[in-house]
């Protein structure tokens, strides 16, 4: 493996580490805000805003270095595990920008009830860590489907 290539595998791992572990704070953090005050709860959405931002821009910088593996490592693109590690991505990247974000502008809103609000947050949060999950999975043992 040579010096570069094994620097884009670094990094891609690393933005693996960070797209997947700040999402498991979002769950104490889901949990607290249920029960917060008025004052605590700007404190806790914007920790949560912090953690889905860093989650994104990681998840960016996962598909650019992993692009990079693909161009220059000795996989095929076509090869099962990549193919489906992409569309689970594309399925990811529906969830967090639907589930998430839409989620947090309408918790301000009135009339919204806050504990479906909350309740679908977290449901989101469990459903992106799955997806992420399957894909680490479908990195690590790289298996040959089809
Ligand atoms: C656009 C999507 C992606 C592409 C094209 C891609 C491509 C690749 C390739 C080609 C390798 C093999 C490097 C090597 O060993 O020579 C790799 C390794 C790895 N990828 Fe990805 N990746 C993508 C997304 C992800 C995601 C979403 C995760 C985690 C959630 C992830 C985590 C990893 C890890 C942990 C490894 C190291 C595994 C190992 O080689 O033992 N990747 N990736």
């Amino acid at each position: 493996m040579s010096l570069y290539y094994g620097a884009v595998v670094f990094a891609h791992v690393v933005s693996a580490v960070i797209s997947v572990g700040p999402l498991f704070l979002l769950l104490p953090l889901i949990r607290r805000l249920r029960t917060a005050k008025r004052e605590a709860e700007d404190i806790y959405l914007a920790i949560i805003r912090v953690v889905i931002r860093l989650v994104m821009h990681s998840g960016h910088a996962l598909v650019v270095t992993g692009v990079l593996l693909i161009l220059f490592g000795p996989w095929p693109w076509h090869s099962s595990w990549v193919i489906l590690t992409l569309a689970v991505m594309l399925l990811s990247a529906v969830f967090l920008a639907t589930g998430f974000s839409s989620v947090l502008k309408k918790f301000h809103e009135s009339g919204n009830d806050r504990q479906s609000t909350l309740d679908k947050l977290q449901r989101t949060s469990w459903i992106y860590i799955g997806l992420l999950l399957i894909m680490l999975w479908l990195m690590v043992q790289k298996p040959s489907i089809w």
